[in-house]
């Protein structure tokens, strides 16, 4: 099963959005292995958005970044990167699909809700950017079985 690393950003919190996001996910079937607020520091800003630090955007998604608390998931299934990207939506959320998070909440391309991990290679870069081993979690999930084909519960 794929790890994923969601971080739900200051405008959701701002916005009162949290539980809504992260019942979207419940209800998906994910599971959640782990969760946490903090405050991303200045280093980890620049490393998590390192392939946008040239870009002319970056100072103000640093700031946005740091406005307030964010709050971070690990979600586990069946290829969970892709299934999330899809319930988060594109990223311009003006343009987002209605029935996404971002297409169901925002307009904008910067304060756009959540952020997604892309790749099975930053997932896991991500995930241990934000986690510590001891922060996430391996139980079973009662509903496992009716969430999975038989086939499908790798
Ligand atoms: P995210 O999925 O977290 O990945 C990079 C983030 O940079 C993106 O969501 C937006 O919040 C932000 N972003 C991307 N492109 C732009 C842009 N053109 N202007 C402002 N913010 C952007």
């Amino acid at each position: 099963m794929e790890r994923t690393l969601v971080i739900i950003k200051p405008d959701a919190l701002q916005r009162n959005l949290l539980g809504e996001i992260i019942h979207r996910f419940e209800r998906k079937g994910l599971k959640l292995i782990a969760l946490k607020m903090a405050s991303i520091s200045d280093e980890k800003v620049v490393e998590h958005y390192a392939h946008h630090v040239e870009k002319p955007f970056f100072p103000k998604l640093k700031s946005f970044m740091q406005s307030a608390p964010v709050v971070m998931l690990i979600l586990e299934g069946l290829e969970a990167i892709n299934a999330v990207r899809l319930i988060a939506g594109q990223t311009k959320s003006r343009e987002a699909d209605a029935g996404t998070i971002r297409g169901d909440f925002a307009m904008s391309m910067q304060a756009n809700i959540v952020h997604a991990s892309d790749s099975v290679e930053n997932a896991a870069a991500e995930v241990a950017r934000f986690f510590t081993p001891e922060e996430i979690f391996e139980y079973k999930k009662m509903d496992f079985e009716w969430v999975y084909a038989e086939d499908e519960r790798v």
